[in-house]
């Protein structure tokens, strides 16, 4: 199975920044051919996306999405206008997400639900904070979001888990080898006992830099990345590429 190499922009690249990203990037890539590679550009730029990306290799989506398609929902993004425009993936449940827009687990299992109907593949994010690691508290949390992020979701359907520390995310620490490697084989257990396919990907995010991409993408159940910082410049995230 191909690896999956995903950049979430975050709030990052006008539609002028994201077309000369594209541009700079496309002429340089040959390794989407064995590798997924996935972009997640802020809302306002999806449409450059989807122009730019159009006959290429590169797949792209939104950084979240809302519950329904349309409605009385100021503020979102309709999932089936980030289809219609090309898109294949959508981002859930990102720890900034749950923080600063108070999502729960519940409004993530209800997107992931919509998603899934769409055709579009949910990368839903999960990831255990500081204070509950300390406090022993990792496995459960992961376990927990996973149970309430899946309570709706399709298993024939695909999906992609990327497992994220919440102390690793824009910090600069990143996991130990011995922590990614219990958290995703935590994470491999669950989905199977759930009764999800054991090939189910699951990508780690936390602070992934060219300096440690390789090591960490040689952990058993690792499927590759979500990277946040280090995919803002061309050279930097095409190294991760091409690891
Ligand atoms: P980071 O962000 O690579 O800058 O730590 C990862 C993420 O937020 O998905």
């Amino acid at each position: 199975m191909k690896k999956i190499i995903a950049a979430n922009w975050k709030l990052h690249k006008n539609p002028k920044e994201t077309k000369a990203f594209f541009t700079d990037f496309l002429s340089k890539v040959p390794v989407a051919v064995t590798r997924e590679v996935v972009f997640f550009p802020p809302a306002t730029s999806l449409e450059k996306t989807s122009e730019v990306l159009k006959s290429s290799p590169v797949k792209w989506g939104s950084q979240n999405c809302c519950w329904e398609v349309k409605g009385a929902f100021t503020g979102e993004t309709s999932a089936e206008v980030v289809r219609d425009l090309g898109g294949e993936y959508i981002l859930l449940g990102h720890s900034e997400r749950r923080t600063l827009f108070h999502e729960t687990d519940e409004m993530i299992g209800n997107k992931l639900k919509i998603v899934q109907e769409l055709d579009l593949t949910p990368m839903l994010c999960i990831g255990e904070t500081l204070l509950e690691r300390e406090s022993n508290k990792t496995l459960t949390v992961l376990r927990l979001q996973l149970k309430k992020g899946l309570e709706k979701a399709n298993l024939l359907r695909p999906l992609v888990i990327a497992y994220e520390p919440v102390w690793a995310i824009g910090t600069g620490k990143v996991a130990t080898l011995e922590q990614i490697k219990d958290a995703h084989f935590a994470i491999f257990q669950v989905l199977v006992e759930l009764g999800f396919p054991g090939r189910t990907p699951i990508l780690y995010g936390g602070s992934v830099k060219p300096e440690n991409a390789k090591e960490i993408s040689m952990v058993e159940h690792v499927s590759g990345f979500l990277v946040g910082g280090a995919s803002l410049e061309v050279p930097t995230f095409l190294k991760i590429c091409n690891i």
